[in-house]
């Protein structure tokens, strides 16, 4: 089946993720390419969205598409640079702005009666961000709308279906945006609203069926949401033939390894649980550089798992839950690479010289469409809400070398935290938490005793996506119960802080 889609043309603006997100929850299929990578297929496309960019169009590296296949043949939605674009290289014109235009204003209609405003309240509040300013409108340009600061904020052109607007429809923070995409792509565009998880779940299958036939396929479980959502899709398509793989690397929360195993045998997964803990603590025994751990640790999960995907009699196929934001070509706005922080080592993508086929059922979606995807096939809604969890799991959250004990002592303290937040109700208010190990010991009193112990710290984040995350409020009466839980149970701890750094400047991790 052949889903209407739309695509959108990415400027290098840090909303172009948004945009499409904000369109599949219109239940319409989207796709971001680069604007100068216009895809060969364009005719498969029913609408066009031109996303914002960190770049002007008047400077010398305005970046320019190649539109002669889209201006006028398909319906065109053109979002701030792309609004600019318009304006600049047909006939108007785009000067430095006078005044800040970031944040809200309002927006005042200037014609009425038009499918694009339909239903949009006047005086409802936009979001701005752009410091260029369209002064003159392009030939055939016609106002829709305008704010105190921004006359040309809404435009259409005479006789094409283009359409274009200076503020932003895909934040939250402009209130009718929702409805302005809404107005765009269903009114205008005519674009079918045939996305959606269930359809995913049903043509996904189908097509793993035919890509698949009877070949074996070995995919690696981490216990996260991805792989489990992916291993579920591929069950339903080849049953027996999927073949995964958990890996207990000694590094996962307290009873993990059972819990999930557990888990995914109820939900009828041919699984198979490798116990490797003694493997990775070898490995990791003396390494105290965070990279040097998690390069450690990615080597030791090739090793494991191939030894054991090697124990699978011809096996053609290596499946991973890759999602979408992880296949996006991204635009870089100033041409560099951007600088590595950390070495993310996930479970998949790993073993290449095992020669097997790739195959990623879940490239095409956000992490919210994963968890909407895996509660419509009926998933366990705890294993959908888990927070996420690194891949080098309690390594890097105890700084320093790792010993069996440290492991012990920051499980413990960890279920304290997790479970506290669980029956406190605040669990899925958190985006991640978890509890560091800090190589510090500090004096302390118990009874009356003198204590020289170790410290750990909480740390509870809320975030979208990792990139950016702030700590969360957590309430007093919960931190003083969980501290004096904390340091009453396990044996070893006499002191517990709380993190209150945002991301940037510190990481969520603190290794
Ligand atoms: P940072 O610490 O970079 O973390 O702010 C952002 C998100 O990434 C996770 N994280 C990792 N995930 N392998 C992973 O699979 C890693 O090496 C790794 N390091 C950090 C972290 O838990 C957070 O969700």
């Amino acid at each position: 089946m052949q889903h209407n889609k739309v695509l959108i043309l990415d400027f290098g603006s840090q909303y172009t993720q948004l945009i499409a997100r904000r369109v599949r929850e219109l239940n319409i299929y989207c796709e971001i390419h680069p604007y100068n990578k216009i895809p060969k297929e364009i005719d498969t496309y029913n609408a066009v969205i031109l996303s914002g960019s960190p770049v002007s169009v008047r400077s010398i590296d305005a970046l320019h598409p190649d539109l002669s296949e889209i201006r006028g043949i398909k319906p065109l939605l053109a979002v701030c640079y792309g609004a600019q674009y318009l304006a600049h290289f047909s006939g108007g014109e785009v000067a430095e702005s006078n005044t800040r235009e970031y944040g809200r204003a309002n927006l005042e209609f200037i014609k009425t009666n038009e499918d694009f405003l339909e239903n949009i309240h006047e005086g409802s509040q936009v979001w701005m961000s752009h410091s260029d300013t369209i002064k003159k409108l392009p030939n055939k340009g016609v106002l829709l709308a305008s704010t105190t600061d921004v006359k040309n904020a809404a435009f259409k052109i005479e006789g094409e279906p283009t359409y274009a607007i200076q503020f932003h429809p895909e934040v939250y923070h402009t209130t009718d945006g929702h409805q302005l995409l809404h107005n765009f792509l269903i009114k205008i565009a005519k674009v079918a609203q045939d996305w959606t998880p269930q359809s995913f779940v049903e043509e996904t299958v189908e097509n793993l069926k035919a890509k698949l036939g009877n070949d074996k396929v070995v995919l690696g479980l981490s216990g996260g949401v991805d792989s489990s959502v992916a291993a579920m899709l591929l069950h339903k398509a080849i049953g027996i033939n999927l073949y995964c793989i958990f890996v207990n690397n000694g590094l996962l929360r307290k009873n993990e390894f059972e819990d999930v195993l557990h888990q995914y045998k109820d939900m009828g997964l041919n699984v198979k649980g490798v116990d490797a803990s003694a493997r990775f603590l070898d490995a990791l025994a003396g390494i105290s550089d965070p990279e040097t751990k998690r390069k450690a640790i990615g080597r030791m999960f090739i090793e494991v798992f191939d030894d054991e995907a090697h124990r699978i009699q011809e096996v053609k196929w290596l499946a991973q839950g890759t999602i979408y934001p992880d296949v996006i070509e991204s635009v870089s706005a100033t041409g560099g690479p951007s600088a590595t922080i950390k070495s993310h080592h996930n479970v998949g993508g790993l073993p290449d010289f095992m020669k097997l086929k790739i195959v990623e059922p879940l490239k095409a979606l956000f992490k919210d469409e994963v968890r909407r995807v895996g509660a419509s096939m009926n998933m366990d809604a705890h294993l959908l809400g888990r927070h996420p969890f690194p891949g080098p799991g309690l390594a890097i959250r105890i700084l320093g070398d790792l010993t069996a004990e440290k492991v012990r002592i920051l499980q413990e303290v960890d279920a304290i935290f997790i479970n506290n937040l669980k029956s406190w109700n605040l669990y899925d208010k958190v985006w991640q938490a978890g509890a560091m190990l800090l190589p510090v010991n500090s004096v302390g009193v118990m009874g009356d005793e003198r204590t020289y112990e170790k410290c750990v710290a909480l740390r509870a984040v809320e975030s979208t996506d990792g990139m950016t995350a702030d700590w969360v409020n957590l309430p007093y009466e919960f931190l003083q119960k969980t501290s004096n839980e904390i340091i009453n149970k396990v044996k070893g701890v006499n002191r517990v802080v709380y993190d209150i750094s945002s991301k940037p400047p510190a990481t969520i991790e603190w290794e």
